[in-house]
């Protein structure tokens, strides 16, 4: 991006109750110093009109509502070269099966398949059409493309009904937007190793014990880091997550393929961080067949201790490696993340008290604070990719 000039937006309308938010989008972008174009579908124009736009960007707003197909070969063109980011707020369902499948019959989706800009989807609908597993696949596709989404939220909706698919604030989808657009590359050249997820400990064939863990930390951590130049190796637990793009993935099962996983993949990395949530126990012995019902008796289960994975790297960390833990707490929290980065030769803990409101279990957000050995600092409540962000800042520093 030439950065002697302010940064382009092109920003796509969709037709939905939410279209109307997108004018405050737009004001947000340019506050933050950008300038922007927009492109509205056909269905946008019944829910706002085009002027509102035109007024509020000083550009045309791109319509179909003429029908001159032989306008787009021109304009698409040069917008979509125009373009350093193209955001889609807000986004139907329609827009994103077509994008999904690479169909361009209109402005906006014509203009999207030519652009090289990184996208954006901020996508809103009711929830039945949003959690329908053709939405799913087509965003899952879209994810491994490439392809940046802001999630929607979850609340009282214009159809009626309660549930996930309100646009996200338009607050987080304009700092996702500079996110984008000021992306640095100051992991470049770095090899970072992230873990996230949960580990199952098998019983028999099958029964698993395991915990709430979703991964949803680890995975904002690895697409932060990618996001910033580095090379990210991703060792998962069992989620449901799309595999971040460009990211290599490492899937393990039990805390002692973490072990495995973790021992092959650590050498040659300069960065670790270690967000699974690994078991501290495994059953002693795994049965052969499912274990049947014990007649009214009690069933007792004997665990034995697993290895302590953090503990096994911080013994064995090279010199150059940042190595980072994490501390999920519900009670002294501060004082048992302490103990635990010296515990396991840390350079940096997360504590986090998950039973704080907004922190914790399958949530998009929380609340932590970052502890090294020269000091502490308390982050407020902000999502898991801003919280990402701030544990790789604090690594860098760490590391100069
Ligand atoms: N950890 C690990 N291997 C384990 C247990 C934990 O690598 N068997 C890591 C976690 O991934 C985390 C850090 O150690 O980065 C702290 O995990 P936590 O569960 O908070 O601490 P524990 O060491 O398990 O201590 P306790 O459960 O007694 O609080």
């Amino acid at each position: 991006m030439d950065t002697t000039r302010k940064p382009h937006v092109v920003l796509g309308v969709t037709g939905g109750i939410a279209a109307y938010k997108a004018c405050e989008l737009l004001r947000l972008l340019q506050k933050g110093g950008a300038e922007v174009q927009v492109i509205m579908t056909r269905n946008a124009c019944e829910f706002v009109n085009p002027l509102t736009f035109e007024t509020l960007s000083g550009y045309p707003a791109i319509t179909d509502t003429f029908d001159r197909p032989e306008r787009w070969s021109v304009e698409h063109i040069a917008l979509a070269k125009w373009a350093d980011l193209f955001v889609i707020a807000p986004a139907t369902a329609n827009i994103m099966a077509k994008m999904a499948s690479g169909i361009a019959d209109d402005m906006l989706s014509t203009t999207v398949l030519a652009t090289q800009a990184p996208v954006l989807i901020a996508p809103a609908m009711n929830s039945g059409m949003y959690l329908n597993p053709v939405t799913q696949r087509n965003m899952d596709d879209l994810r491994s493309l490439g392809v940046h989404f802001e999630d929607p939220s979850t609340g009282y909706l214009a159809c009626g009904d309660t549930g996930v698919g309100k646009l996200a604030p338009v607050e987080a989808i304009a700092e996702h937007c500079f996110r984008l657009l000021h992306r640095c590359e100051d992991l470049a050249g770095l090899r970072v190793l992230v873990t996230a997820g949960p580990t199952r400990e098998m019983l028999d064939p099958v029964r698993y014990i395991s915990n709430r863990s979703s991964g949803k930390m680890g995975y904002a951590i690895a697409e932060a880091a990618r996001d910033r130049g580095a090379e990210v190796v991703l060792l998962s637990g069992p989620v449901n997550l799309s595999t971040p793009s460009g990211v290599t993935l490492v899937p393990f099962t039990s805390t002692e393929d973490l072990l495995h996983a973790v021992l092959e993949n650590a050498p040659g990395c300069d960065v670790i961080i270690q967000a699974a949530a690994p078991a501290d126990y495994r059953p002693q012995a795994v049965a052969e067949q499912k274990i049947k019902k014990q007649g009214g008796e009690p069933f007792v289960l004997t665990m034995v201790e697993n290895p302590d994975v953090a503990a096994t790297i911080g013994r064995q960390k090279q010199p150059g490696q940042t190595f980072v833990g994490f501390a999920a707490e519900t009670e002294k929290v501060l004082d048992h993340a302490a103990g635990k980065l010296l515990k396991k030769n840390l350079d940096l803990i997360v504590a986090n008290d998950v039973t704080a409101p907004g922190a914790g279990f399958d949530v998009d957000t929380n609340i932590v604070t970052l502890i090294s050995k020269d000091g502490q600092q308390a982050l407020p409540l902000q999502s898991k990719r801003a919280v990402a962000d701030a544990i790789l800042d604090e690594v860098l520093r760490l590391r100069a």
